[in-house]
């Protein structure tokens, strides 16, 4: 007996959804393959974090040691350093072969001082795979009450610091026609914050110059990822300067409530396995303002103005 309308229909229905199935279970795993093969390793790679003796870049050090990695810590406290590389020999994992970080001191500030720190880091083990600009100071004042060279120190530290570091490694990187740089940079790289000038001015400036510096060197063989977070849990508050260069001092409850740094160092991490380019790690509302900056400038430029206004008032109470 033939089949009716009805059961063929039926019959037909059940072969497309089993197809369909079958397709995207097949493009999934083919996802899941590519993704696989195209994850760098990093077993064995020199990596160099800049800022690595507190927060971020300590926490950096610590899951890219985890990962393998040969590091180079870098940052102006050498004690402070050593107890990182103390606490990264702690910990010892069976599986993954892990090595002793290496400790260059420097201050990213003072230009003499970066290029020879280049050198130093570049005779540790002769390359470097990947540079971690993580360093950086934050800036808390009212644009009229802060000196011009507080705006210059907060830009040497965030801006000419990596930029001069990341142009004296790069010829290396160059040369072998490999290399990973990343540049933390901040939401306050898309966005600017009012009463936050020297720093958004900073990271603004981090993420055009790594922007222009990753379509420059794809064609020799180098990544270039800008990761920007919204606020983590670590001192950068506390560390921040003020209109008149002196120490603000302050844990801000943004900051103390900001990520965990280790799930950020997590993310960095991603960032340099899968190569992504442009990372951008915040809630949906530091999201949304990104987007709203290009999408609806002005909506965007009012909320600031009452932001201004209302940390004016809590200022002047
Ligand atoms: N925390 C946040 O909410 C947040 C959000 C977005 C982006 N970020 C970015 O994350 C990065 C790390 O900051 P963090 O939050 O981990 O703050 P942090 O705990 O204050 O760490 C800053 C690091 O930078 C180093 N550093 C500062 N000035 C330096 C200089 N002139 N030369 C060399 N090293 C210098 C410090 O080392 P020494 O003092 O030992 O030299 C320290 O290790 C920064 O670029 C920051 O802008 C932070």
């Amino acid at each position: 007996m033939g089949l009716s309308f009805r059961q063929m229909e039926r019959s037909l229905g059940v072969g497309v959804g089993a197809l369909a199935l079958g397709t995207a279970g097949l493009l999934l795993l083919l996802k899941i393959i590519q993704r696989a093969r195209g994850r760098q390793n990093l077993q064995d790679k020199v990596v160099v974090v800049t800022g690595a003796s507190s927060g971020l870049g300590k926490e950096c050090a610590h899951v890219f040691h985890a990962a393998g990695a040969r590091l180079i810590l870098c940052g102006r406290n050498q004690k402070r350093l050593q107890e990182v590389v103390q606490e990264l020999e702690a910990v010892t994992d069976g599986k993954i072969r892990t090595y002793i970080p290496c400790i260059v001191v420097f201050d990213l500030s003072d230009p003499d001082t970066v290029s020879r720190a280049a050198i130093e880091i570049l005779k540790c083990h002769g390359h470097v795979d990947v540079l971690i600009n993580n360093a950086g100071i934050s800036y808390r004042g009212s644009i009229l009450e802060t000196r011009v060279s507080v705006q210059r120190d907060v830009m040497e530290t965030n801006y000419f610091g990596p930029v001069a570091f990341t142009q004296a490694v790069l010829p290396s990187m160059v040369e072998r026609g490999s290399g990973h740089i990343v540049a933390i940079s901040s939401v306050q790289g898309k966005i600017a914050i009012p009463y936050r000038s020297a720093y958004a001015a900073s990271k603004h400036a981090m993420q055009a110059y790594f922007d222009c510096l990753r379509a420059e060197v794809e064609s020799f063989g180098l990544q270039v990822s800008v990761i920007s977070p919204g606020y983590i849990r670590t001192n950068l508050s506390v560390n921040a300067i003020t209109g008149d260069g002196s120490k603000y001092g302050v844990m801000d409850r943004t900051t103390a409530m900001g990520w965990d740094p280790e799930k950020v160092a997590q993310a960095v991490l991603k960032a340099v396995c899968y190569r992504q380019k442009d990372v951008l790690l915040a809630g949906p509302l530091p999201a949304l303002a990104v987007y709203l900056r290009t999408l609806w400038p002005a909506a965007f430029f009012s909320v600031m103005a009452s932001r201004a206004k209302k940390e004016q008032r809590v200022k002047e109470q």
